[in-house]
């Protein structure tokens, strides 16, 4: 079967009542990224030619995040068969092949294991399902397997009779089906049962009555983890936080103190990299070899390369780029700005939308000012500066190769290269001023307090 002809469509029109949320359930996030992103992001792991997301009435919002995938309309909520008919045009053009129908709500599916439902498919069965056995099989259906293996039927728990009850088997509602008969059989599906609902579960004994073969496949239960709640959401966030540390740890990552780092969907690290505790990694980040983060850093939108030296409490916010070597220390933050190999900066510094040199150093208290209330504003600092503490750099400003800033300095001209620029107030000095001035303040006072007696 050629990998063209697989298409997944993912079942997303449920409001998600339970959320108490003004966004559809599959639009909050777990790591970063929404519910249904991660369900899109694993079936473009298995090579689908199309991705279509079924939606309920009045969710742009959803389109939007399925975008470029197609989005179709179920209008009224009559059961997972009847979610499934808005997709007939979507797939019309699918041939043979398989449809892959997933939950945007159920974001932990190994691809492995769906490939496995593909390979399944490969080998003959009309329809595989996704079983799993879970510690409290409660009111999942249940799969009614022969003793040959083959999957019979899908009976949901309020059909289900004693006997089906006590099977410990359950429907995960994920499916893979032929797709030029999917249509057909759901088609057949009636609405005559204890929900009054149109259950796609029953396609299973329609085939079966055709002659076909049904087959399962299992998943452990915590890639079904389903989401149905904000306690769930942060259950699940803590799921896949814990397989990620795990992950990045067997990847060659230390981290000193797993439980309190917090990776992204798309945060990538290379081996080598030394992570301290309570770390938090935002979207779009990336960490080059041999890159020590220290505690307390917030991390996102950054690029930091190799042998870079981050932290405690460093702010890298989106468009930061560090070069190898670079050093950025407590209470430092960085957006929008490229600190050239070697370069920096140590203390209490905003680098704003600036270009920093090979081998500069930005002293304690350095401040880009960017921003005139309107516009941002550049600031290109040379190769090898230095940058006096406590200097404000009045951007747009340019300070050149090797030059030195005095410290307390309000930079607003261009410095040129090599030169020394001290832009604050000169110092005075008064030769024995001090001294003169107390004694003169002491005797009005002594003044004062004998005439008041
Ligand atoms: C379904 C299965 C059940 C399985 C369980 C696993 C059926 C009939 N039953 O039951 O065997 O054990 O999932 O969680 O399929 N949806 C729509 N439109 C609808 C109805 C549902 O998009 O009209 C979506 C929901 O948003 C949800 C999913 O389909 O994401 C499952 O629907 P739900 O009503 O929760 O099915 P269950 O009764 O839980
Ligand atoms: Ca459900």
């Amino acid at each position: 079967m050629p990998t063209d002809s697989i298409a997944a469509l993912i079942l997303a029109a449920g409001k998600g009542t339970r959320m108490k949320s003004s966004l559809p359930k599959v639009l909050h996030q777990v790591a970063g990224r929404t519910l249904l992103g991660h369900v899109i992001g694993t079936a473009g792991l298995l090579d689908c030619n199309r991705v279509v997301v079924v939606v309920g009435p009045g969710m742009d919002n959803v389109a939007i995040e399925a975008a470029p995938h197609a989005t179709v309309t179920q209008v009224t909520q009559k059961g997972t068969a009847d979610a499934v008919k808005p997709a007939r045009d979507a797939l019309a053009d699918l041939g043979a092949g398989t449809v892959l129908i997933l939950y945007g709500d159920t974001p932990f599916i190994r691809p492995v294991t769906l490939q496995a439902m593909l390979d399944r498919r490969a080998a003959g069965a009309a329809i595989v399902v996704l079983g799993f056995q879970p510690d409290d099989p409660g009111e999942y259906g249940r799969l009614i397997v022969s003793d040959d293996g083959a999957l019979d039927a899908i009976v949901e728990y309020r059909e289900a009779d004693t006997a089906q009850r006590a099977v410990t088997l359950c429907n995960s509602g994920v499916l893979a089906v032929d797709a030029e008969k999917l249509f057909g059989w759901v088609d057949q599906v009636t609405d005559d049962n204890a929900k009054g609902e149109y259950y796609l579960t029953d396609i299973v004994a329609i085939a079966r009555s055709e002659g076909m073969r049904a087959a399962v496949v299992e998943a452990d239960e915590s890639e079904l983890l389903g989401i149905n709640s904000r306690a769930d959401l942060a259950g699940a966030e803590a799921y896949w936080q814990r397989e990620r540390r795990a992950l990045m740890m067997s990847n060659g990552v230390t981290l000193i103190d797993p439980d309190s780092v917090f990776f992204s969907a798309d945060t990538q690290i290379a081996p080598d990299v030394s992570i301290g505790p309570s770390v938090v990694f935002g979207p779009e980040v990336s960490v080059a070899n041999g890159v020590e983060i220290k505690a307390f850093c917030h991390i996102e939108g950054a690029t930091v390369g190799e042998g870079a030296i981050i932290g405690p409490f460093a702010r890298l916010r989106p468009g930061a780029v560090l070069d190898r070597d670079v050093h950025i220390g407590n209470f430092v933050e960085v957006k929008n700005s490229r600190l050239g190999e070697g370069a920096k900066a140590n203390h209490l510094s905003y680098l704003g939308d600036a270009t920093v040199g090979a081998k500069s150093n930005i002293g304690a208290g350095t401040i880009t000012c960017n921003y005139d209330g309107f516009f941002k504003h550049q600031t290109v600092i040379g190769a090898g500066a230095f940058i006096g503490s406590n200097t404000a750099l009045v951007a747009p400003v340019t300070v050149g190769d090797g030059a030195i800033v005095g410290a307390g300095s309000v930079v607003t001209r261009e410095v040129g290269a090599n030169a020394l620029v001290v832009a604050r107030g000169r110092q005075e000095e008064r030769d024995g001023w001090a001294g003169s001035f107390r004694v003169e303040q002491q005797a009005k006072k002594d003044q004062l307090l004998k005439s008041k007696g």
